[in-house]
């Protein structure tokens, strides 16, 4: 044993969005504090004792703006404003009042890329070509047969052009037509959207998670993007062109510089950017000694890839030894409010295997609400579908995000505490709540919210798991992913077990077990069980 001391005190000095969880919460699904069947601020700020009591660092509220809700607040129709679904600003104010009293951080998310239809700038845009907001989106004359300017699509199906017939040219929106591309290229828009974050910062905001970074500029050709020859019918319609003239344009890289130059502004404040891409167009996003870019650009790749030990292991290795080379912090993600539950992906078996992987691996890990507890993906009636990724893209059933948006799941009662037993909450319940809840599982030492208490109190204790240097080793095992963590002269070994077969490990194993998945405290050498995670103090 050595001293933990000096350990602790290098831990330290990372920042808190380096050393701490970031918990995303979807307002609309996490505490109904008016009996509308829609969470709201007051409901936050009532459960964020329990965010303490989870070990997290800092809270992420999906958009909690004015919006017609078409996209469910990702159609922002004033930034600077709360909508009233959600509260007023003195209930945000209060909000963050509170998390910062527990020691918690809030963030918030920022949607740059587009607005909603219903913004006063978009409103005026289509005034007319006159309009002095006009350049503020980006608009195109019909192709040179009378139609759409381009074959470039939407998101969720369908161009990404509408027509405007008043002035008959047509409007980008790379999602639903009532969210049009802000034009990033005018310098007016920037100067704009760089004060709504300062507006944010000034009451109080630690950091923004920003929607579709990657999107934030087009090529200035507006040429076709060439077909997708991977592509299948049945995957969703966008990915059927390679998007070579919608995503990571060199000028979003210049955007980006300017958006962290306003965040400089302030003290100690963060951004992490949502961009699904691979590494090598990732990592150049990153924040870095040299490039003044996002603090984490969002690494989705234990979502995209297979759930495999060794799959799993090429990448960690990978983007460990990438993000050291050029100097920037890891980060991790199992799941947010677009993609369906860990848990559903990877299997029960799995579940904690996957909850250990995040949270011991180098770099911040970001936990979607419910992950916790082991919520799934909820099977969601045709007829209390609301996403509009999943209505308008009939064909493609997976790509509807309802399943995933379900109503939090705090205890037995009706409603399982999220909404008042007399409300009907605007997504339908998990089947297994009155089991699958925080009350019933606070009660169990043996639960899966018990065991994320104790991975994230294994963090705090051990300085090595969220500091330490990271390195793989050989398991002899194909199923077997282990790895070591180490600080200032500790060590520790995690063992994950892919599969579901026991396997003795031998040497790599040696040393005092701290946590299993299992709930008990296997001897030293014993072998690893099926579907098992083990760390050990070495
Ligand atoms: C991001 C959000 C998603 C939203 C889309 C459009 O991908 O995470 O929920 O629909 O942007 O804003």
């Amino acid at each position: 044993m050595t001293d933990p001391a000096p350990a602790q005190a290098m831990a330290a000095q990372l920042k808190w969005w380096q050393k701490g969880i970031i918990y995303q919460i979807y307002p609309r699904s996490f505490q109904d504090s008016t009996g509308d069947g829609v969470g709201d601020l007051r409901g936050i700020t009532a459960r964020l004792p329990y965010l303490k009591s989870l070990g997290v660092e800092a809270a992420w509220l999906s958009p909690i703006f004015t919006s017609p809700m078409h996209d469910f607040g990702y159609d922002v129709a004033d930034y600077c404003d709360i909508d009233p679904l959600f509260g007023t600003l003195d209930d945000f104010d209060a909000l963050v009042q509170e998390a910062h009293g527990l020691g918690l951080k809030v963030m918030l998310d920022y949607v740059p890329n587009h607005s909603s239809a219903d913004h006063a700038w978009f409103q005026e845009a289509l005034k007319g070509k006159g309009s002095e907001k006009r350049d503020w989106y980006v608009w195109r004359d019909p192709g040179p047969d009378g139609g759409l300017p381009n074959n470039w699509k939407s998101f969720f199906g369908g161009p990404a052009w509408t027509l405007d017939e008043a002035s008959g040219q047509y409007y980008l929106h790379q999602f639903l037509p009532s969210q049009p591309d802000l034009n990033w290229r005018n310098p007016a828009v920037r100067e704009a959207m760089f004060d709504v974050l300062r507006f944010w910062m000034r009451r109080g905001v630690d950091g923004f998670r920003v929607d579709v970074i990657w999107l934030l500029a087009e090529d200035e050709r507006f040429l076709d993007e060439p077909v997708n020859p991977e592509w299948l019918p049945g995957d969703i319609e966008h990915n059927s062109v390679q998007h070579i003239y919608t995503q990571d344009q060199p000028e979003t890289h210049q955007y980006i510089r300017e958006m962290r130059a306003v965040l400089d502004e302030f003290e100690d404040r963060m951004m992490v950017g949502e961009i699904y891409l691979p590494v090598e167009q990732l990592l150049p996003y990153a924040g870095t000694e040299d490039a003044a870019m996002v603090h984490l650009p969002f690494n989705f790749h234990l979502i995209l890839r297979p759930w495999q030990a060794q799959a799993v292991r090429e990448f960690a290795d990978s983007y460990d030894a990438a993000c050291l080379k050029i100097g920037t912090w890891p980060n991790w993600v199992l799941g947010n409010h677009d993609q369906h539950r860990f848990k559903s992906r990877v299997g029960a078996a799995q579940y904690r295997v996957a909850q250990t992987l995040l949270l011991t691996l180098r770099g911040t890990p970001t936990v979607y609400y419910g992950d916790e507890i082991g919520m799934d993906n909820v099977r969601i009636p045709l007829e209390r579908m609301v996403d509009p990724a999943g209505l308008q893209q009939p064909d493609s059933p997976a790509a509807s995000r309802d399943p995933e948006r379900t109503p939090m799941q705090w205890d037995a009662t009706a409603n399982a505490g999220f909404s008042p037993a007399a409300a009907t909450p605007w997504l339908p319940l998990a089947d297994d709540y009155q089991t699958t809840n925080v009350q019933a599982q606070q009660a169990d030492p043996h639960s899966d919210l018990s065991y994320f208490r104790a991975l994230t109190a294994l963090r705090q204790q051990h300085p090595a798991l969220v500091g330490g240097a990271y390195h793989s080793v050989d398991s002899g095992h194909e199923d077997v992913f282990a790895f070591r963590r180490s600080l200032g002269g500790e060590t520790l070994t995690i063992l994950l077990n892919f599969g579901a077969g026991e396997h003795v490990l031998g040497d790599v194993a040696a040393g005092h077990t701290l946590l299993s998945s299992r709930n008990d405290q296997p001897r030293s050498g014993a072998g690893l069980r099926p579907n098992e995670a083990r760390i050990i103090l070495t």
